[in-house]
């Protein structure tokens, strides 16, 4: 398009506009003429595509005798050449030319600086390519988008992470009005699904290669690999090619574009893409525009006209919503003129001609009718090749929806839509505008796609990033308590309990986090757990190339389960059952001192939930700090009792046996890793601790670790807290006593039986004898024989008695009364030795 043609052109149109103004005039009904004008950038994707296609929608319009009978639409075309000024220049050119309404402008940057021109000037301003949902109704009257706003093109692609359950995305953008405006509206979109962009990687508007490398460089070093592209169709296609360079389209990388690069492919001839092997796996938006045979013969009109005229470019999406842009203006125009109004235009007495001024602002002038216009153009409702034309109270064009589309190995195949009306969805937004709408998660769907790098398996969304520092894991370096932590001389620096879960869950991790344990305090006293977890959240900021994420870790925040019931306690340890405390409550009521593990929270804790006077607090730093504390008791300076979480409790009764816990544990907290907030490592580390829990590993680590069993039953310490044998001493002697004298009297009793027995046994024998038969009294004699051969028995001779059944000896102790009262003198012969 050459400059001075144009100009040329412009003029005759000029002056045919007033003379057709004339005519009308004349005429006193119908204007034989009307002028309307367009503003885009001649030599660009959109407006290669649209130029042709404005052409065409005059045409037919002028064609139509069923719109503008009788009046001829003008068009009136300037270039606004992608620059910001030239463009401004441009349409103020077109306002002096009398046109009752604007297609375009293209751009959003020139659609503000318009938008206060047609303002004061009452020209409607029809924007088939300015997306920057910024530009608003309530700032810009005059303003009417007549394409879809990138407020839904956000909402669209939040949908899209959300579906895949990212979290994080990049987003890489152009630094102009539409770039900016369509991240801020991203950003409230992802905020709705509690995502966020976590990095923005703005591209200055005029940039050369080594600007976009340096910005996806930098990129490129942040955690997210979710990338979201809203930039020019013009200079877009550099970035894929850089990103290419830097390794930046292989698997695990998911870019998400904008509706641009769906007008660059569009317009590209069909084996272009075959030479972009490397944009396989994208995902692209683009307008919905429903299949329609009007829009398919428009379609092979267009590019029928366009080969004829060799233009390079093919059409796309923008050239549709110009061409019906032109449609809605047609139509508006002649409801205008068919209501009666007349199209004249007004000198503005604000805007007169200084002195010395070349700038003949004077000759931009007022369109009377143009309020009623735009009225018209609000009012707009008819099927366009983009679907239904209508606006709706917010001045958005009804059903605002999305094509979805999967790059694959040579063309894009469509895998779903998104419209505002049902989300994501397989089925065609029109089928869906039926029923009732479902937004419900289960109604999300969209088919399979093949990500980048061929794969199918969805991409994470993040990385560990690999070209930074490797994670800093804070360690706090206590005194005690080496078994959860300590400093080492081995490769990690580190050992213990928690640093062997720690390493056996990043090793669960499916991506590699290499780490580098940080050694926090100096050992003689336990650090502040509070100033760690300060240095994790301050360290949150990205440092200064935006690289390395600082995650600390200790025993805070997250829950490691199973070696302590997801249960941090406090627990007493108390010296003596004697001071009569039986528990946590017992323990507050009482004034004695109370212990806490220097540096934890247990001190807030205890002052601020439980109203623990400060002064009643003693820090404690070791495990013998703790033993002699409680040793020497709250009235020699000690303690009553310790307050500290159930690990380090174990570990210290695993070395100090004569100590006890007393109540329940009394808080549930977790115990565990602290990250920072936001880190994504966090849900990753806490599903990798579950899986070490499930498969058992974890209560490997803790049997390693923590079951010291010391404390036998043998253990010579008991006693001095313990209800030991001690504390019964005086039960026990009462026993001892009774059991002795019991003793004593059984063997006294028995003694006296023993030789009462035999004494009446030898008295009887001859009696016996001659009472019983001859046989009878051979056994008697032998068994009185074995029992008894000496007078004097031995011990064994006594056991033999007393194993004799207490009934016989019964019997023949009764037995003897009678023999006595018989013979006298038997009890003498038995009192005898
Ligand atoms: C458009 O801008 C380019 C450079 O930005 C310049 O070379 C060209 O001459 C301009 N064309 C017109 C018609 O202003
Ligand atoms: C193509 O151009 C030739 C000459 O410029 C013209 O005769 C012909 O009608 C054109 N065809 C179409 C489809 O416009
Ligand atoms: C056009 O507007 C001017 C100034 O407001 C007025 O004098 C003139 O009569 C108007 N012409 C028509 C045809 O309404
Ligand atoms: C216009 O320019 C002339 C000379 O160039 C100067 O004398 C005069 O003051 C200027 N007028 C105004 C209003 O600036
Ligand atoms: C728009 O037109 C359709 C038919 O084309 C009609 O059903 C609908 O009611 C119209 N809407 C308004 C607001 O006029
Ligand atoms: C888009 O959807 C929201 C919520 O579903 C609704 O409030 C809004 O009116 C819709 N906008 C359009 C243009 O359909
Ligand atoms: C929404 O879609 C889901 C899945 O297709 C279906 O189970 C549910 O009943 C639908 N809800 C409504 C209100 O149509
Ligand atoms: C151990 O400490 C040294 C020096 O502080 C450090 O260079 C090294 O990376 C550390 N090793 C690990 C595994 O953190
Ligand atoms: C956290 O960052 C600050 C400066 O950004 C640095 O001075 C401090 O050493 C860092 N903390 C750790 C634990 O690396
Ligand atoms: C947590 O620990 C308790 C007891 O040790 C166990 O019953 C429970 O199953 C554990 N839960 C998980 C998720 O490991």
């Amino acid at each position: 398009m050459g400059g001075a043609p144009a100009a040329t052109a412009a003029v005759v149109v000029l002056w045919l506009a007033f003379a057709g103004g004339e005519v009308a005039a004349a005429a006193g009904d119908r204007p034989s003429e009307v002028s309307i004008g367009a503003l885009f950038t001649y030599d660009s994707v959109i407006g290669r595509a649209a130029q042709l296609a404005i052409e065409l929608a005059v045409d037919e319009v002028n064609a139509d005798r069923t719109v503008l009978d009788g009046t001829k639409l003008n068009l009136i075309s300037q270039d606004t050449n992608c620059s910001g000024f030239i463009g401004t220049i441009e349409a103020l050119q077109l306002m002096e030319k009398n046109v009752v309404a604007v297609i375009g402008p293209q751009s959003s940057g020139i659609g503000h600086v318009i938008s206060h021109v047609v303002n004061e000037l009452h020209v409607p301003l029809l924007s088939f390519a300015a997306t920057d949902p910024t530009l608003s109704a309530s700032e810009y009257p005059y303003f009417v988008r007549s394409t879809i706003s990138d407020y839904f093109q956000m909402h669209a692609v939040a949908s899209i992470v959300d579906y895949y359950q990212w979290k994080e995305v990049t987003a890489i953008f152009v630094d102009d009005d539409y770039g900016r405006g369509g991240v801020s509206a991203l950003s409230d979109a992802l905020a709705l699904n509690r995502a966020r962009i976590s990095y923005k990687a703005a591209i200055p508007p005029v940039s050369n290669a080594d600007m976009i490398n340096d910005v996806l460089y930098r990129a490129n070093m942040m955690e997210s690999r979710v990338f979201v592209v809203h930039v020019n169709p013009d200079a877009g296609m550099r970035i894929f090619s850089i990103a290419n360079k830097l390794r930046m389209m292989g698997s695990g990388y998911v870019w998400i574009v904008t509706d641009w690069l769906a007008a660059v492919l569009d317009s590209s001839r069909p084996g272009d893409l075959k030479t972009m092997s490397y944009m396989q796996g994208l995902i692209v938006l683009r307008q919905h525009c429903p299949e329609s045979g009007t829009k398919k013969e428009f379609i092979s009109k267009w590019n029928n006209i366009a080969r004829n005229r060799s233009i390079a470019s093919g059409l796309n999406s923008y050239g549709l919503y110009a061409y019906d842009s032109v449609w809605i203006v047609a139509r508006a125009i002649d409801q205008l003129i068919d209501s009666g109004q007349k199209i004249n235009f007004s000198a503005d007495p604000r805007l007169h001609d200084s002195t010395n001024s070349t700038l003949r602002l004077s000759t931009l002038r007022l369109f009377d009718s143009g309020e009623q216009l735009l009225q018209q153009v609000l009012l707009t409702n008819f099927t366009g090749l983009t679907g239904q034309i209508q606006f709706d109270s917010d001045r958005n064009l009804v059903h605002p929806a999305y094509d979805i589309l999967n790059i694959g190995d040579s063309e894009p195949h469509l895998i779903g839509y998104w419209s505002n009306y049902s989300g994501l969805s397989v089925a065609t937004p029109e089928s869906l505008y039926e029923k009732p709408p479902n937004r419900s998660t289960s109604a999300q769907q969209l088919s399979k796609v093949l990500w980048p790098g061929d794969t199918s398996t969805k991409p994470k969304g993040w990385v560990f990033p690999n070209n930074g520092q490797p994670l800093r894991v804070g360690v706090p370096n206590k005194p005690s308590f080496k078994e959860l932590v300590s400093r080492d001389t081995g490769p990690d620096n580190v050992t213990g309990y928690c640093i062997e879960i720690f390493n056996a869950a990043i090793k669960l991790l499916p991506y590699p986090v290499p780490c580098h344990f940080i050694v926090i305090g100096d050992g003689s006293k336990n650090p502040d757990y509070d100033d760690i977890i300060s240095m994790v959240a301050a360290n949150n900021t990205v440092s200064a190339l935006g690289r390395f994420v600082l995650i600390i870790w200790l025993f805070v925040v997250l829950i490691i389960n199973s070696s302590y019931t997801a249960s941090l306690t406090s627990i007493l340890t108390v010296q003596q059952l004697a001071t009569g405390i039986t528990g946590l409550d017992s323990l507050l009521a009482s004034a004695l001192p109370i212990g806490y593990q220097a540096g934890k929270f247990t001190r807030n804790y205890l002052i601020e939930e439980l109203n623990v006077p400060a002064s009643r607090l003693v820090p404690l730093n070791t495990i013998n700090e703790y033993a002699d504390a409680l040793n020497r008791g709250p009235k020699d300076g000690g303690v009553a009792a310790i307050v500290d979480e159930m690990p380090y409790v174990e570990i210290f009764l695993s070395y100090h046996c004569n100590f006890q816990i007393v109540g329940q544990e009394f808080t549930k907290e977790g115990w565990g890793f602290a990250f920072q907030r936001d880190s994504p490592l966090a849900a990753d580390m806490s599903t990798a601790i579950l899986q070490l829990s499930e498969n058992g590993q974890l209560q490997r680590i803790h049997d390693e670790w923590l079951s010291r069993s010391s404390c036998s039953s043998d253990d010579g310490e008991m006693g001095a807290t313990r209800l030991g044998l001690g504390s019964f001493w005086g039960l026990f002697l009462v026993c001892a006593l009774i059991c002795v004298f019991a003793l004593v009297l059984f063997f006294a009793r028995v003694c006296w039986q023993y030789y009462n027995y035999s004494g009446s046994e030898e008295a009887n024998d001859p009696r016996e004898d001659t009472a019983s038969t001859a046989a009878a009294a051979v056994a008697v004699a032998d068994e009185i024989q074995r029992r008894k051969p000496k007078r004097l028995g031995s011990f064994k001779e006594l056991i033999q008695f007393v194993d004799k059944k207490e009934a016989e000896v019964r019997k023949s102790m009764k037995r003897r009364p009678s023999d006595k009262d018989n013979q006298a003198g038997s009890s003498d012969i038995q009192s005898m030795p």
